[in-house]
């Protein structure tokens, strides 16, 4: 029986993984099938067929042809189209929000939060499709005029996460879109239904408005097709989502065929909790960025330094704190719940993998450490101390509920640790302290790409760049100006004079 969450969004049990544009899904062919599990009891959720070489060739071929009609639409026009789909995943946020609960495994509200996100970010490039400035010069030459402007770069390929199966896909979609390019998604294997739905909710109301396929998709069910797919020199820009070890393969052998990549890889994201904080603040915040998403945010506070002075009060309020999380763990889809379970049960042994090490290099488990002996992979969200910075376990991204809680003495102290690892995504201050709050923010303080004061490390708004440096790729995505990572830059010099002075002051006379 199809699983009432898929109904209702018209999907069924047997689904095409593959978008051709003109209205048309693929057909099964022989590349096999992609069969999401749910995380809260391991049974199927639905099959879905895994898209053949020559479909992908037909993708390719009718993005290629869509964006020579699209290039040349009016960016506000483009515009217009993106609001009907940000209209349409207004109507439909409820059952989206229900699905990616179901397949992803997070709890409802942050299910139906993602598609917020969506939503949030479709107006914002509606407004930016008004918005797409470039900047104008002073020719140092007379009668000359000097500006820039910024054209669409193409076809661009989207390569997402399980963990945001659906709004990194809109950040990068819907901001592409009224750039004036068209996009091709591969999301991740585990969450194909995810992106089925969200495809057909954009396509649906694009048809209806009378606008072109902008938005194609494709289901890989191993790696051979996503690997053509960032080697293919039809594709001007990869985005790619996920872990530092594939990202740092996508970034090279895209590089070597001179595409443009935009990478968004692991985080390490770490909180300072100073003498002065407020800790009914704090506390919260902590909580909620280790244990939301069960963990599995590239923004997820994985490491928490505590002033000395306060240390005790706070590990105790943690573990407080965390048994009352431990009370409302449970099926995803039931609002009641704030943790669910982990994706995969790889995920569960990753995590269990990360508490050996953590033990075995000396580590105290405060809280949780343990599988939950129940179907499904869900987990109990831990605490550990007694760890230093360096070690390895620290060091490296688990994607899961651990968090690890040191302790420091000064300022300086803190910011170096949270520093001092091969990551750089997001970062959080705690403190009443304004001379505090400056030095982490300082270009001497946090180095990763986002850093806030009193709030957590997760949770970034769309209207924001999104993205981090190191080990973290450097991309920036969603909003403020990272939309021109979607164009190509071009500087245009027009002469009006009757003369033809060269710049740098050369004479060249004939
Ligand atoms: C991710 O985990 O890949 O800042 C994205 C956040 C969300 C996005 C996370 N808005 O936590």
């Amino acid at each position: 029986m199809t699983h009432p969450v898929l109904t209702a969004l018209g999907l069924n049990d047997t689904e095409s993984g593959t978008y051709l544009g003109n209205g048309e899904w693929a057909n099964a062919g022989n590349a096999g099938t992609l069969e999401p599990l749910s995380p809260t009891d391991g049974e199927s959720l639905a099959k879905v067929h895994a898209t053949t070489q020559s479909d992908y060739d037909t993708i390719v071929e009718r993005a290629q042809a869509a964006f020579k009609v699209w290039r040349s639409t009016p960016a506000p026009r483009r515009g217009e189209a993106v609001r009907l789909c940000a209209d349409a995943l207004r109507e439909h946020k409820d059952a989206l929000g229900s699905l990616v609960a179901l397949e992803m495994g997070k709890s409802k509200p942050e299910g139906d939060g993602e598609v917020q996100e969506m939503i949030d970010i479709g107006e914002f490039a509606v407004g930016l499709s008004r918005q797409l400035y470039g900047l104008t010069m002073h020719s140092e030459r007379p009668g000359h005029r000097m500006y820039e402007q910024w054209h669409p770069l193409g076809v661009v390929g989207v390569i997402s996460a399980f963990n945001f199966p659906v709004a990194v896909w809109a950040w990068n979609a819907l901001v592409s879109a009224v750039c004036g390019n068209i996009t091709i998604w591969k999301p991740s294997p585990k969450t194909p239904l995810s992106a089925i739905a969200s495809i057909k909710i954009c396509n649906e109301a694009l048809r209806k408005g009378g606008f072109p396929d902008i938005f194609f998709l494709f289901n890989d069910a191993g790696t051979e097709l996503a690997q053509h797919f960032v080697d293919d020199k039809r594709i001007n820009l990869i985005s790619f989502t996920g872990s530092t070890k594939v990202g740092r393969h996508v970034g090279e052998r895209v590089a070597r065929r001179m595409g443009r990549s935009l990478l968004e890889l692991g985080g390490n994201n770490a909180m300072i909790v100073d003498a002065s904080a407020d800790l009914k603040l704090a506390i919260p915040a902590i909580v909620f960025g280790a244990v939301g998403t069960a963990g599995q945010r590239c923004t997820s506070t994985r490491r928490v330094f505590i002033h000395e002075s306060i240390y005790d009060d706070v590990l105790a309020k943690l573990v407080t704190a965390y048994k009352q999380v431990e009370g409302k763990i449970g099926d995803p889809t039931d609002p009641a719940n704030l943790m669910g379970p982990l994706n995969s049960p790889e995920g569960v042994k990753e995590f269990l993998a990360a508490i050996e090490k953590a033990k075995a290099a000396g580590g105290k488990v405060e809280s949780g450490g343990e599988a939950i002996d129940r179907k499904g992979n869900f987990v109990l969200p831990t605490l550990i101390t007694g760890l230093a910075n360096s070690s390895e376990v620290v060091q490296t991204e688990t994607f899961a509920p651990i968090l690890y809680v040191m302790k420091f003495s000064t300022l300086d102290e803190a910011i170096e640790m949270q520093n001092d690892v091969p990551q750089g995504l997001s970062s959080a201050i705690f403190t009443e302290s304004l001379k505090a709050a400056e030095q982490f923010l300082a270009a001497w303080g946090s180095d990763c790409g986002i850093a806030n004061v009193n709030i957590g490390t997760s949770g970034a708004e769309i209207g924001g760049a999104f993205g981090g440096e190191k080990e973290t790729g450097g991309g920036r995505e969603s909003g403020s100006d990272a939309w021109r990572a979607y164009m190509r830059r071009q500087t245009n010099t027009i002469n009006y004079s009757d003369e033809l002075p060269l710049a740098q002051g050369i004479k060249f006379d004939l």
